[in-house]
């Protein structure tokens, strides 16, 4: 077994950085709620899980787009994201709940929801195969599921074009292949398979291409800072002197005064929405 390290940071300081911009990722990542909900085939009322739901917003986004008599569930494993979702203005509003909690563990009883989602909140099981074939058993026979990953990294430039700045500056480390991260589900046909063998059954991919403003709709200088501090990528430069740092954020703004549409930076993104259902008995 993988020791959970990159569950133990979202438990703490990676979700607590997630929660002190939560505003305007959740701003930028909106787009993609309806998409997903879409794909979820909300027909009558359900219990629905979002899973690594961070501060809420898309399980708030559920809750108002899901058939009357719904109820949903959002699970995080970083009890600062679940204090921030339950501290919005909606918690009470819709019928919703939040709870702590890592997905690689069981729940406790099985099989208790129709609909499972998520929106980028899957990536990170160092324990792959033992998270998702969990996850399945979370849904009902018969139920359904709908994750939003993201698609290639030359296809994000919102994302992968920080790295490509940073890299004249400072020493990035390339990632595992496969390791826990953003792009670990970029090939839908993989991440198809791992899903079968894990207790889900008919998967399908739908690509899901726009642009994405930055942190919400931001002025180039104003996306620099929000994408190094967001984005955890932006903490390797606090152990740089503060003339590279310098550097680096200028020609960040720079890159992005290139993508500025109506005042804000838009930039590409590849989202892949995978659907699929638990087998029914
Ligand atoms: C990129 S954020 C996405 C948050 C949210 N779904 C959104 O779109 O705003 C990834 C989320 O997955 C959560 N997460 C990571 N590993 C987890 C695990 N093992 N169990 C539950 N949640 C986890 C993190 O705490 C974080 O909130």
């Amino acid at each position: 077994m993988v020791a959970n390290v990159a569950a133990a940071e979202w438990s703490g300081e990676r979700g607590e950085a997630w929660r002190d911009s939560m505003g305007p990722l959740e701003a930028m990542l909106a787009p993609v709620n309806m998409p997903l909900i879409e794909a979820l085939d909300l027909d009558a009322p359900y219990r629905i899980a979002d899973i690594g739901c961070g501060g809420g917003e898309t399980s708030i986004a559920l809750a108002r787009n899901a058939y009357p008599g719904s109820a949903v569930e959002g699970f995080d494993i970083s009890p600062a994201l679940i204090d921030a979702a339950k501290a919005k203005e909606a918690y009470g509003q819709v019928p919703i709940h939040f709870n702590v909690a890592d997905a690689e563990q069981p729940l406790g009883d099985t099989a208790l929801f129709d609909r499972l989602t998520s929106r980028f909140g899957i990536m990170f099981f160092p324990n792959q195969e033992t998270a998702f074939s969990n996850l399945a058993n979370w849904l009902k026979p018969g139920g359904r599921f709908a994750f939003a990953v993201w698609g290639p990294a030359p296809d994000n430039p919102w994302m992968s074009s920080i790295r490509d700045v940073l890299k004249d500056h400072i020493v990035i480390p390339t990632p595992e292949p496969g390791a826990p991260g953003p792009f670990r589900y970029a090939d839908a046909d993989e991440f198809g398979s791992l899903l079968q063998s894990s207790g889900f059954s008919d998967v399908k991919s739908q690509s899901w291409k726009e642009q994405l403003s930055l942190g919400g709709g931001l002025a180039a200088d104003a996306a620099a800072d929000f994408a190094l501090s967001a984005f955890s990528i932006g903490q390797l430069l606090n152990q740089s002197d503060q003339l590279t740092a310098q550097a680096a954020r200028l020609d960040l703004a720079s890159l992005f005064s290139e993508h500025v549409t109506d005042g804000d930076v838009r930039m590409d993104a590849h989202v892949h929405i995978v659907t699929g259902t638990r087998a029914a008995i």
